[in-house]
């Protein structure tokens, strides 16, 4: 088996066919268990469009009586779930009175399944079990046990046997999983810790497009920009400006940039709205933060840095003690709540950002190789 590519994306060999059928000969095995010999019909619910395959394979294995009904709902756009269920069209036939098996192509955080339990008591079923080939744990948020399961799988994006990636990939009968190798990384820290020194060299190494939000916004003031004239004021007193505006700095390379392993971010996200503004966009992609490198350096040293930078560099928001200790400060109240933000996702490393340039870029390197 080899990649497949839909649409702009690649996708690796995850789960082959015949490992789908065991699992399938697993799942049928208990359901029949549990309903052979019943004197009821039972419906099987197949939830378009994803289920067709596996509820074809599974209808073949059962050996009671059942019915077949379809519903199709959709709580996704491309690759990203926008949290509400629509029901796009009802159930193609009477659930009333019958005892119902869902059975799901795949179950994440468990949302739709809870859609449809409320659905079908709604409807009159007298009791609903669920019956999924895919399921990942690591996502699921109900209490509800989920009755049969085919196979385990980590929250990974996957493609095949009636799963999509906008619409192409259902045809596949082997499981493909999104071949992931764009990084994107965050260099984080204070100003002055060191951020832009460094971007320059990782981005050679590691080929990566380096977006740094501040050289974006002092480019649009050195234009006379609408956006650069707005940022002015608010760059020159320290402050940071407003979400909306780097969010869509960032999100237009992210779109526009070609042929790099990936993005050095440098100066974004400086704020929680931000990192969550990040993980959407990313998630829409498919995508997420491959890591958080982050340069520490104590609050006398930033001074120190940013006077001798004001002599070199002569940038606006470098020639006051008073806008660095703004910009100091806004980075302790608004900047700083991200190290636990990171830390919470597992993504947060720490660099000490002391020591000569060639030292500290070193430690940089080594971390990133690892990441
Ligand atoms: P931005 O340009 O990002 O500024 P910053 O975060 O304050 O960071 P700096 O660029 O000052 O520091 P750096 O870490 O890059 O350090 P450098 O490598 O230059 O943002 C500017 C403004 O734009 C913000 O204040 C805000 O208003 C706005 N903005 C930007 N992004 C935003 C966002 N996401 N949301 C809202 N607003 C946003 O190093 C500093 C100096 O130290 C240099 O002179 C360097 O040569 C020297 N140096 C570096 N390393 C060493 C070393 N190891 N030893 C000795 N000297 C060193
Ligand atoms: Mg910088």
């Amino acid at each position: 088996m080899s990649n497949i590519r839909l649409h702009d994306k690649s996708f690796r060999p995850f789960i082959d066919y015949e490992k789908i059928e065991e699992a399938i000969d697993q799942v049928a095995i208990k359901i029949n268990n549990d309903f052979n010999g019943s004197k009821d019909v039972p419906v099987l619910l197949c939830v378009l469009n994803g289920s067709i395959l596996f509820t074809a394979e599974l209808m073949k294995r059962l050996t009671f009586n059942c019915e077949i009904v379809c519903i199709k709902l959709s709580s996704y756009v491309g690759m990203q779930s926008t949290g509400e269920v629509r029901d796009i069209i009802g159930m193609t036939g009477s659930v009333r009175g019958k005892r119902v098996i869902v059975v799901e192509d795949i179950i994440d955080s468990g949302r739709t399944i809870a859609n449809l339990i409320k659905m079908m008591e709604a409807n009159g079923a007298t009791e609903t079990r669920i019956c999924t080939m895919l399921f990942k744990p690591g996502c699921y948020k109900l209490d509800k046990k989920i009755d049969y399961v085919g196979m385990n799988i980590p929250d990974d994006f996957i493609v095949g046997f009636g799963l999509d990636y906008d619409g192409l990939g259902r045809n596949f009968k082997d499981i493909y999983v999104l071949d992931n190798n764009m990084k994107y990384y965050i260099l984080f820290g204070p100003p002055g810790a060191g951020k832009g020194t460094q971007a320059a060299s990782m981005a050679e190494r590691f080929n990566l497009c380096h977006i740094s939000t501040g050289d974006l916004l002092r480019g649009e003031m050195a234009k006379g920009s609408e956006l650069g004239l707005k940022a002015k004021a608010l760059i020159e007193g320290g402050n940071l400006v407003p979400d909306e505006i780097v969010e869509g700095m960032i999100e237009n390379k992210f779109n526009t940039v070609e042929g790099v392993s990936g993005f050095l971010l440098d100066g974004f996200p400086r704020t929680i709205a931000q990192a969550e503004a990040l993980d959407r966009m990313l998630a829409k992609k498919g995508e997420k933060v491959s890591g958080v490198v982050s340069l520490m350096i104590p609050d006398e040293m930033i001074k120190e840095r940013i006077r001798h930078r004001a002599a070199i560099e002569g940038r606006a928001d470098d020639a006051s003690d008073e806008t660095i200790a703004n910009r100091i400060k806004t980075y302790h109240e608004k900047t700083e709540p991200l190290v636990e933000f990171y830390k919470k996702t597992g993504a947060y490393n720490e660099i000490d950002g002391i020591g000569t340039i060639e030292e500290v870029r070193d430690r940089i390197s080594a971390l990133m190789e690892k990441i």
